[in-house]
């Protein structure tokens, strides 16, 4: 009887911890990505709404060092293995914050090619590569920033678009960021 007791308590008891869990590493996010405001610093990345795969990879590649970076390498570290697609799931279900919105630039030659993955809007989703990005709206600096890594060889989670950046020159590449920035 009292272990039925335990059994049940323990099963009423197991999912709402498991949230706050989730709920709780993700309150440390909020101060660096901003909590229902694009993040102060262009640096730093819209994740709110951005899709949940790519998020979950993201975390994954940064926690396993495929992806490095020193804040994000060690921040992914807080939220428990088991737990990864849950948080990435809350993340891509908040709205992307509305911002002021950068000035609209004019669009490179170079930028069709990456309809192909990143959808004709830009809005990311399942492609011929996994699930893309979302790069509409995304911070310029942070997204040339990217880019450059990707090109240099430093951020080596995705070998085509490394392919792909290595083929730009850096001009284009700020002139890719600033348009898809401005979208
Ligand atoms: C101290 C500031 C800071 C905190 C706190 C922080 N991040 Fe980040 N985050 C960054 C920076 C800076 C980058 C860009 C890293 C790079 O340049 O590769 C980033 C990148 C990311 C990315 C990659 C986004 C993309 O478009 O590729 C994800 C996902 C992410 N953070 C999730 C989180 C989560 C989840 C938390 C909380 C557990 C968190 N971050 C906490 C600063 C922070
Ligand atoms: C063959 C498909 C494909 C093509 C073509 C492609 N991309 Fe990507 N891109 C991806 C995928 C998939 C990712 C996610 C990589 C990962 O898992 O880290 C990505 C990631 C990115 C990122 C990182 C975004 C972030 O939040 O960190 C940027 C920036 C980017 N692509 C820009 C471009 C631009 C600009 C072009 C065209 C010049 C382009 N891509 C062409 C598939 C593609």
């Amino acid at each position: 009887m009292l272990r039925l007791l335990t059994m049940i308590l323990s099963l009423f008891f197991a999912g709402p911890a498991l949230a706050d869990g989730v709920d709780a590493a993700l309150a440390t996010c909020w101060s660096c990505h901003g909590a229902g405001a694009p993040p102060k610093d262009p640096a730093i990345p819209v994740i709110q709404g951005q899709h949940a795969a790519y998020l979950e990879k993201q975390l994954r590649d940064f926690r396993g060092g495929e992806r490095d970076d020193q804040i994000m390498s060690s921040m992914a570290t807080s939220i428990r293995r088991e737990d990864l697609a849950r948080a990435a799931a809350t993340i891509a279900a908040l709205p992307w914050p509305k911002s002021p919105g950068a000035a609209p630039a004019p669009e490179p030659d170079s930028v069709a090619a990456c309809r192909a993955c990143h959808g004709p809007g830009f809005a990311g989703g399942p492609g011929p590569e996994g699930v893309a990005p979302r790069l509409a709206g995304q911070s310029s600096e942070y997204l040339e920033a990217q880019m450059s890594a990707f090109a240099r060889g430093e951020r080596a989670n995705a070998k085509t678009m490394t392919v792909v950046m290595k083929a730009l020159d850096a001009a284009e590449r700020a002139r890719l960021a600033k348009y898809l920035a401005g979208l």
